[in-house]
């Protein structure tokens, strides 16, 4: 089996390759941040105790920073959980991890938006915000959600490469172009947060779509020199009810992407892919 080039390049690769905001603004080099006035937020957060119980609304307000982040106000509040009306209750519950956009875990949605809480300035927003549980995931307990079901479709799409010694023997040694690198590298980015799927109008709790991030892992694997060896098998997988033909193509989901990863370009390739997939289970290789 050859190596295919990948159909389409995203324009904006290189782009994407050579601009990392949260960095710039980590290192203190991001000149377009203003200097910030703000000194208190009021945030008003969905809480549901329980998967099964009821959701209600509570409403904060708390001492802050233009510059902090929602994880940061989250944090704050955790340690001193006092509702606007001055009534103590319980902390609200949410993940994190990583606080700098790599886990994936404080996904949630800010002012109706799904987001990531450790990279959202408070600074970006005006007057109240809102913070609600990521869409489209049962809720465990107020802003934490189970997602679960996204990494079951990871596996439902066989979404690993095999490593059974082979590539060891391979001569000569398999090797990636530095362009296929580079495009891979985009896609190899995904920290599997949900953004993408909680803004898909197709992807929900009762419908098999595997979803937007689950299909970009597929287009990545099967442009991975190993990952071709399964290739087919991932193809035919998305090729049932719940894969490619479920997307509606309303490209919500590549507007949501903290990682700005190319998923429609990804949902374009494996139309491709599909197409020649079944003109060769038709008539052949
Ligand atoms: S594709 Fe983007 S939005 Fe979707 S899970 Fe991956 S990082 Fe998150
Ligand atoms: S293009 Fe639209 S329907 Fe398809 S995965 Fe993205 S948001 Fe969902
Ligand atoms: S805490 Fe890891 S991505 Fe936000």
């Amino acid at each position: 089996m050859t190596t295919q080039p990948p159909d389409v390049v995203p324009e904006s690769a290189d782009l994407i390759l050579n601009r990392d905001p949260l960095l710039a603004f980590e290192l203190g080099n991001d000149d377009s941040l203003p200097a910030s006035s703000i000194d208190q937020i009021d945030l008003k957060i969905r809480r549901q105790d329980d998967p099964f119980s009821k959701p209600y609304w509570q409403q904060f307000r708390l001492p802050c920073q233009g510059k902090e982040t929602i994880t940061a106000l989250l944090r704050k509040l955790r340690n001193q959980p006092v509702t606007i009306d001055g009534e103590t209750v319980d902390p609200v519950a949410f993940d994190h991890n990583c606080m700098e956009e790599v886990c994936g875990a404080c996904a949630i949605l800010i002012n109706g938006k799904p987001r990531m809480a450790c990279s959202a300035l408070i600074e970006e927003f005006n007057g109240m915000i809102t913070l609600e549980p990521l869409s489209k995931f049962p809720i465990i307990r107020d802003l934490i959600v189970d997602r679960s079901r996204m990494f079951a479709h990871l596996k439902r799409v066989k979404a690993w490469i095999t490593l059974d010694g082979t590539w060891e023997t391979q001569q000569p040694p398999l090797r990636m172009s530095p362009h296929d690198v580079a495009v891979n590298y985009l896609y190899s980015r995904c920290m599997y947060c949900g953004c993408c799927m909680a803004a898909c109008p197709q992807y929900d709790e009762n419908q098999e779509f595997v979803g937007p991030a689950t299909l970009a892992q597929v287009r990545l694997l099967n442009h991975h020199p190993l990952g071709q060896y399964e290739k087919t098998e991932r193809l035919h997988r998305i090729m049932t009810v719940g894969g490619l033909s479920d997307c509606g193509n309303a490209q919500n989901c590549v507007r949501v992407c903290p990682k700005e990863i190319p998923l429609t370009t990804a949902i374009g390739e494996l139309g491709r892919a599909v197409t020649w997939q079944l003109f060769k289970d038709l008539f052949g290789d």
